[in-house]
């Protein structure tokens, strides 16, 4: 994010013409500190401005897992199924929904994710979506508990979405213990 100012204001002073200096000279104390008032007031207001503008856009976090219930299963599916991570644990600036699993970018800038996708024998995965482009995936072929994580840093423009899909003829496990997880965070604006 860029905010410049530039004031422009001062640049009449030195351009009046001599015969009219002294008229100038008389009404010029008066006209320069009410610019400078004016310019004083506009300062503090965009300061105040600006203050609420980066802290509204700079808090973004979220963490959820799949379920808080006894034992899920996500898959397999011959298509990639969005995963709708329901057990939300923090989502500061609520740039994720949990009613569709998407994370959508509140601000133009750098961004972590990371995720973990629980696997109770056979296949699982889980790849990370950026609009419609698969970015990383997370997988694994087990026969017991396991689980396999992945993380990247992104650069989103306003509007950018970001979700995790189970991965084609893969299942996604999960139980009271959040085995399959999605977090992020806004590293910084740009
Ligand atoms: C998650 O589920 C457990 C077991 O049913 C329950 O005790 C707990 O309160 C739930 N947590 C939340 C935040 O709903
Ligand atoms: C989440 O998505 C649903 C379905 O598109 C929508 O109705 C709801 O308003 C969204 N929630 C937030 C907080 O944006």
């Amino acid at each position: 994010m860029k905010i410049s100012v530039r004031f422009t204001l001062l640049l009449l002073l030195g351009s009046v013409p001599p015969s009219e200096s002294t008229d100038y000279q008389q009404t010029f104390p008066q006209d320069i500190y009410a610019v400078l008032r004016e310019t004083t007031a506009s300062l503090v207001q965009l300061k105040a401005d600006m203050r609420l503008l980066l802290t509204q856009v700079r808090q973004v976090a979220f963490s959820a897992s799949l379920v808080n219930t006894s034992y899920s299963v996500v898959g397999p599916s011959a298509t990639d199924i969005t995963l709708i991570f329901k057990f939300v644990v923090t989502n500061i600036g609520n740039a994720y929904n949990s009613t569709t699993g998407v994370f959508t970018a509140p601000v133009r800038g750098a961004y972590n994710f990371e995720w973990t996708v629980g696997a109770n024998g056979g296949t699982s995965g889980a790849v990370l979506v950026k609009n419609s482009a698969n970015v990383f995936l997370a997988y694994e072929q087990v026969a017991g508990f396991m689980s396999s994580s992945k993380a990247v840093a992104l650069f989103l423009e306003v509007g950018d979405v970001v979700f995790v899909r189970v991965f084609v003829n893969s299942v996604v496990f999960d139980n009271l213990n959040h085995h399959t997880t999605f977090s992020g965070h806004l590293l910084f604006p740009m």
